[in-house]
């Protein structure tokens, strides 16, 4: 089982060494699970798709804010020797994958937006429901419900809730916490790598309005919907999502062994 710095990553085409990395983060409560084999497997690229600390099969704990699962990436990067990467991030993972950006621009060569925002306040009952590990099986309940567009099937919604019935309360809630005190809004003009936003047109955690800002205030950014899909829309639309992340990474350019 691959791993590092205590971090489980599933690792596919590795072998693809002339291809840009893709590092692929989830979101609150997720697992590398929530990137379909369609995206996870991309025919040509060279792919990581990590368990945070806390989830999946990863040991540590998890954070309470999007700095410290920053951290915790820039770690990782440096344990499997990556100088850069395009980083692609789901919601939580988005909110980690943009503050890499801000922060480290040299060690983001692109950047995935995937049903994400510059700022993710997270509805009180949500945060309510998370902090109370009676109240697990109702909070994980309520998060599904809105995570889902409605043409998702019920075997794929009760599949992604048996999955985040497996985390840890205290992870759970701790995700929450930092996407509610996450807010990089002022600072999107900052982000020059070629940027890719994808959201689908139903969701409901993270509007749409959301992406569309994020596509007003990066530069360099492309936004593609997905008619009828919500928030677990690489998901619910596998293929089209995995033709959209790997045609923008056919456009990164990528000189391998260039020391930033
Ligand atoms: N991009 C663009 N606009 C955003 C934004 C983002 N990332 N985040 C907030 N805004 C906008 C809102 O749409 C709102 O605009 P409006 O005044 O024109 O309606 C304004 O900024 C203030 O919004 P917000 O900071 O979210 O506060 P709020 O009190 O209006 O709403 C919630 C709080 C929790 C009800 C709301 O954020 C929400 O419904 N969130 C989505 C559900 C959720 O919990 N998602 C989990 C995310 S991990």
């Amino acid at each position: 089982m691959p791993t590092a710095n205590d971090m489980f990553y599933f690792a596919h085409g590795l072998e693809n060494i002339l291809r840009p990395p893709l590092v692929f983060l989830h979101g609150a409560g997720g697992s590398h699970l929530h990137w379909p084999p369609q995206v996870r497997r991309m025919d040509s690229q060279r792919i990581y798709a990590l368990d945070l600390p806390g989830h999946g099969k990863s040991g540590g704990v998890g954070r309470q804010s999007i700095q410290n699962y920053a951290a915790d990436v820039m770690k990782f990067l440096d344990r499997v020797g990556l100088n850069a990467a395009v980083i692609v991030g789901h919601s939580m993972g988005g909110a980690i994958a943009l503050t890499l950006t801000l922060d480290y621009p040299k060690r983001v060569l692109g950047l995935g937006l995937v049903g994400t925002g510059a700022r993710l306040r997270v509805l009180p009952a949500i945060l309510e429901a998370t902090s109370n590990a009676e109240r697990f099986s109702e909070a994980v309940q309520l998060i599904n419900d809105m995570a889902f567009g409605p043409a998702a099937s019920a075997g794929l919604k009760e599949l992604a809730k048996r999955q985040m019935m497996t985390v840890r309360s205290t992870v759970l809630h701790g995700d929450f916490v930092a996407c509610d005190r996450f807010d990089v809004m002022p600072r999107l003009g900052e982000i020059t790598v070629p940027t890719l936003i994808l959201c689908g047109t139903e969701d409901r955690l993270t509007p749409l309005k959301y992406s569309e800002f994020l596509h007003r205030h990066i530069p360099n950014s492309q936004l593609i919907t997905f008619p009828g899909a919500g928030h677990m829309v690489m998901l619910e639309q596998p293929e089209a999502v995995a033709q959209a992340i790997s045609r923008f990474a056919n456009t990164i350019p990528y000189y391998p062994g260039i020391v930033v």
